[in-house]
């Protein structure tokens, strides 16, 4: 059943997971369908600088992904048939509104377009299956900021292991991405993972003793 038509709902998959935008009046968990969740997206102005971007996530759509870049991609074996990615969905107090869109349209600045997905979720009080429509900001492969496949894990995480920006570390951007979406599918039944996130936290840890043992030396 579809619901919140008329409303304004934003779908988080990133920051806005541990970080909620203002205005808001309710929050479900859920997923979408037909994209890949993958830290592709360089970021010049929150976990980065202009001259030493970092790495945030965008989404790629699954026949994009599919026909080509998948088989460049070390993760691919990790998704399944329909592509699902785990975030939550916000409901925007109507009034807030006009405040909200303007303060998150200021992402477009580093590249993310406004599309609308559904949101599948569950409604808590009659456990009926629900589709909200929702507005997600998404950084296309054809923005600037776009970086393509990073195929070299190591090589992603040591650089987000060194990078940082105005809103602070690059790792800590990654560690409560993943420390939310743990807590998420926790508290949601939810018994898959999202590898791609999980094996570049292993990674980035396994930087992170890297250089401190360098360091010591
Ligand atoms: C997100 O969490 O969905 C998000 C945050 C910033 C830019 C794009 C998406």
């Amino acid at each position: 059943r579809q619901v919140g038509h008329e409303e304004f709902w934003i779908f988080g998959y990133g920051s806005l997971i541990f970080k909620p935008p203002p205005g808001v009046e309710k929050a479900v968990a859920g997923y979408i369908t037909g994209y890949v969740r993958r830290f592709w997206q360089m970021s010049h102005d929150h976990r980065g600088t202009p001259d030493a971007p970092g790495r945030v996530v965008t989404l790629i759509e699954r026949e994009f992904w599919r026909n080509g870049i998948a088989t460049r991609d070390p993760h691919a074996a990790y998704e399944r048939e329909e592509c699902r990615t785990y975030g939550v969905a916000y409901k925007i107090i109507p009034e807030q509104v006009p405040v909200v869109s303007a303060a998150l349209d200021l992402r477009e600045q580093n590249g993310y377009t406004v599309h609308l997905v559904p949101v599948h979720s569950v409604d808590k009080t009659t456990g009926e299956a629900i589709q909200i429509p929702s507005i997600v900001y998404i950084g296309t492969p054809d923005n600037h900021a776009f970086a393509g496949v990073e195929d070299d894990l190591d090589a992603l995480a040591r650089l987000i292991c060194i990078s940082k920006g105005p809103s602070g570390e690059n790792k800590e951007y990654l560690y409560k991405l993943e420390g939310a979406l743990q807590e998420l599918h926790e508290q949601n039944g939810v018994v898959e993972q999202d590898f791609h996130v999980v094996d570049l936290v292993a990674r980035v840890k396994k930087a992170e003793e890297i250089y401190r043992t360098s360091e010591q030396d």
